[in-house]
């Protein structure tokens, strides 16, 4: 038996319940969770205030970092006692194109939530697919490079980043702008970018989060920012200079836009300070348009696209950049820092601390 923190309607609190472990049936593994970040607006989750699709009773859910209990009989490579990743992106295994985000989103298949990937890993123990449950090599992330569990459980925030950088071939020796920067993804596509060699013209609001961010990755020689004024002509103008390049503008652009910057004008000015044949990726949460300069789309050739999750093997390749010290974790390294500890029991003081850490480099979390 293990104890799970089960939502049974949005109109009343998580309770701690008492349920049998998990069965490691085919095509599934049973983690021992040992740790998760909270996300800042679970609370509104689960009190329904953001009405996200979600079937209950549930387990809410997150990626988190465990240990192999049991793996289902078709297991070939993964044993129990592994140290592991394990992703909370479910896809429709018929068709991949349809995911869920396991306790948080019954998303685009929602029959998956419905049934057999309800539950998430805000549990002792929690069932994940095969294909989500990645190795993490222990001796190299634990004792060589001297990270804790907590350390670990900022991978997704900068897995998300990766996948529309990746989406869009960000490579070594591009120029990247990032607008918003001082956000949690948008710092995250901040470090990111650097980890995988760009160059980063990170742009923002927030002069002070900046100069922070500035002061941090100076020894890259690869970070530049702009403090946005909201006018257009002059953002561009900042952005360009920023990125080198000769005054052609930057290679790339990433935008993590929450749904309250959707009148602002960083992402007309990013797009506009992009060179000819750039990449932009919109990740953000704006509902509904933005205003777009479709000729300047059109004669400068750009390609703009969405981006949602990541793919399967960018969640290897990113394991493989933290484990060979190209993407540096902890405080020192990516920025993030762990503001608050909590165990199943303290759950709701977990959501309300979850809260304030919106925003660039915090994360509260949640050690089962
Ligand atoms: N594509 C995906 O798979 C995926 C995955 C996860 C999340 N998301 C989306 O990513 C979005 C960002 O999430 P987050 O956790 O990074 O948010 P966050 O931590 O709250 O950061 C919000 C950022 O937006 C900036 N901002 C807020 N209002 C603005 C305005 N009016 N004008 C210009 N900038 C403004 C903030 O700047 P200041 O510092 O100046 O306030 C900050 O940089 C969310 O909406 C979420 O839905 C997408």
């Amino acid at each position: 038996m293990a104890r799970a923190l089960v939502l049974k309607s949005t109109s009343e609190p998580l309770s701690l319940e008492v349920n049998p472990i998990p069965t490691a049936v085919p095509g599934s593994v049973v983690v021992k969770v040992l740790g998760l970040a909270v996300i800042p607006y679970l609370h509104a989750i689960l009190d329904g205030s953001l009405p996200y699709s979600i079937t209950l009773p549930m387990v809410p859910g997150s990626s988190c970092i465990a240990r192999i209990h049991s793996v289902g009989p078709d297991a070939i490579s993964l044993s129990p006692g592994k140290l592991v990743f394990c992703d909370l992106t479910v896809r429709a295994r018929d068709d991949p194109n349809l995911a869920i985000l396991m306790g948080i989103h019954g998303g685009a298949a929602p029959k998956l939530m419905d049934g057999e990937w309800r539950d998430g890993a805000y549990a002792e123990y929690a069932k994940f697919p095969i294909e989500n449950v990645f190795p993490l090599n222990e001796e190299i992330l634990l004792r060589k490079l001297g990270y804790s569990i907590e350390d670990l459980c900022t991978i997704p925030s900068h897995l998300i980043p990766y996948g529309g950088l990746s989406e869009i071939d960000v490579r070594a020796g591009d120029t990247i702008i990032v607008a918003p920067a001082t956000g949690k993804f948008g710092g995250s596509a901040v470090t990111t970018a650097l980890a995988m060699g760009a160059s980063v013209v990170a742009c923002g609001r927030n002069a002070s989060t900046l100069q922070t961010m500035s002061t941090l990755f100076s020894s890259t020689g690869r970070l530049s920012t702009v403090i946005l004024t909201g006018d257009v002509a002059v953002d561009t103008k900042a952005m360009i200079a920023a990125s080198g390049n000769d005054g052609k503008g930057a290679d790339a652009y990433i935008d993590f836009s929450p749904p309250e910057a959707a009148k602002s004008n960083h992402i007309r000015a990013a797009l506009a300070a992009l060179r000819p044949k750039g990449r932009a990726v919109f990740m953000g949460g704006i509902v509904g348009g933005v205003e777009i300069n479709y000729q300047m789309v059109m004669m400068k050739s750009l390609r703009v696209q969405g981006k949602f999750m990541y793919e399967r093997e960018m969640i290897v390749r990113l394991i493989g950049m933290v484990e060979n010290g190209n993407l540096k974790l902890g405080e020192t390294g990516t920025g993030f820092k762990t503001v608050g500890r909590f165990g199943l029991d303290g759950i709701q003081d977990a959501l309300i601390a979850a809260k304030d850490t919106a925003g660039w480099g915090k994360q509260v979390v949640l050690l089962p």
